[in-house]
């Protein structure tokens, strides 16, 4: 029997991580879950996910160390990686209009993880995508890169530089490595529940399809793009009902 497939999924126990860690488990991958804070989550998760194989790993994408403790472990106890998730990502609601609010140190952080976190995650992957490939690098963006318009101003900047990022990689990197962005609207989950309800509910009326995104819309969307998708790179697929049409 050959081994399964394995998925990498950076911060894997959030809302979104958790949904694509599961649609590829059940898929058939044996799923690396990358966690940043919480060891217990991430192990729980592991152990709840159908299939066998599934290992919570350390992964902080803002971290030199920690990356190249990952390429570490993944040289010795994977092998090849066929599809890296670059789902980690911060904000933290600013107005746009309130430039003092939005200081230097969280606009660095914003960038650090959202761009050069996925940026460094692929780089400390690359030879273990390369292996069998053609490997797959999803890097999970938002509509925000599109509008201008989302949490604060950093947050829409940094999709906007990961979305170019997967032009420039894919070109970069193919034909071994394909390289997507995958764009979800307002998700229906925990970040949503902490926003004003009749903001929430004005962007779900403002919607086409009639209701915000969910967290397993977007792990569909990431796993057609390695199941179906296969003739895709450099590009961004959206997630979002139809938002930016209205
Ligand atoms: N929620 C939405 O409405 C929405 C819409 C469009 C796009 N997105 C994007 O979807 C992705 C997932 O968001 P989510 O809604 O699932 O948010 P979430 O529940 O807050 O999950 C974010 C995950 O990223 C991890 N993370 C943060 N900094 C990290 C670092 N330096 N290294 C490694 N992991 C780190 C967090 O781990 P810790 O908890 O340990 O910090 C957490 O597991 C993000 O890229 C986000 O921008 C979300």
């Amino acid at each position: 029997m050959s081994a399964p497939p394995v998925a990498v999924v950076t911060g894997a126990t959030g809302d979104v991580g958790r949904a694509t860690a599961h649609a590829f488990a059940v898929e058939g991958y044996r799923v690396v879950v990358g966690y940043r804070r919480d060891a217990t989550a991430a192990a729980d998760l592991a152990s709840s996910l159908p299939g066998t194989g599934h290992d919570p790993v350390h992964v902080d994408v803002t971290d030199a160390a920690s990356l190249a403790a990952l390429r570490r472990y993944v040289e010795a106890q994977v092998g090849a990686v066929h599809v890296l998730v670059n789902n980690a990502g911060v904000t933290r609601y600013v107005p746009h209009d309130d430039l003092d609010g939005l200081d230097d140190a969280l606009f660095d952080r914003i960038f650090a993880t959202n761009v050069r976190g996925a940026f460094a995650t692929t780089r400390a992957l690359l030879p273990a995508l390369r292996r069998d490939g053609p490997g797959l690098v999803v890097h999970v963006s938002s509509i925000a890169a599109r509008t201008g318009q989302g949490s604060n101003v950093a947050y829409c900047a940094s999709k906007a530089a990961l979305d170019s990022m997967t032009r420039s990689l894919a070109r970069a990197l193919a034909p071994d490595v394909r390289v997507v962005s995958v764009a979800p609207g307002l998700i229906d989950g925990p970040y949503a529940d902490a926003l004003d309800p009749a903001f929430v509910d004005a962007h779900r009326r403002a919607t086409p399809l009639g209701r915000l995104a969910t967290s397993a819309d977007v792990a569909s969307a990431i796993l057609a793009v390695a199941r179906d998708l296969t003739f895709t790179t450099g590009d961004v697929l959206p997630v979002d009902g139809g938002r930016p049409l209205v």
